[in-house]
């Protein structure tokens, strides 16, 4: 595999949603440090789904975004909030599936072969306190299958890692 296309421990098959949901609960059991649960949580949904060159998390501080834990290329470590896909999704609050980044208004490339891109909403209790980005090189790489599935694993994250 080429070093610049293949992330670290690339995913063959994602788990069945049951099992990868069990496998993160135990991942993040009895540890409450954020920043080693939300690193264990990135590598875990970078092991779980093919064709990702980012995945990560940025936190809401004040009016921006800032970079968290994430597997991929260095990052923009600042997104205001209502600018790009992250931010839009933060202002929102709402599920942001974007087919072809180069059709989003206001999109920021941080990694330029980024094609796709889904970001959602991190919810602790009524706030919330983040998003998670996931990055493709593949046009509509991300399916409303793909957002369910995703979005158990966050809220699980939440539930148990995201404080
Ligand atoms: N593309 C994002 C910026 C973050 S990177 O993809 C890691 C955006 O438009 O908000």
């Amino acid at each position: 595999m080429d070093i610049d296309t293949a992330p670290a421990h690339a995913a063959v098959a994602p788990l069945p949603l049951d099992e990868a949901r069990s496998q993160l609960r135990a991942l993040l059991a009895g540890e409450q440090d954020l920043v080693a649960n939300t690193a264990n949580f990135t590598a875990f949904l970078n092991s779980q789904l093919t064709d990702i060159n980012w995945v990560g998390v940025y936190f809401l501080r004040g009016t921006e975004l800032v970079l968290g834990p994430f597997q991929g290329l260095p990052a923009c470590v600042r997104i205001p909030v209502g600018r790009g896909v992250c931010g839009v999704c933060i202002e929102r609050g709402e599920v942001q599936r974007v087919a072809d980044v180069h059709r989003f208004d206001g999109h920021i490339a941080c990694d330029p072969r980024s094609r796709s891109e889904m970001v959602l909403p991190l919810r602790y209790g009524d706030d919330v306190i983040g998003v998670v980005d996931l990055d493709s090189p593949l046009p509509a790489r991300f399916s409303a299958e793909d957002q369910h599935y995703v979005q158990a694993l966050v809220d699980e994250f939440a539930r148990a890692g995201a404080h």
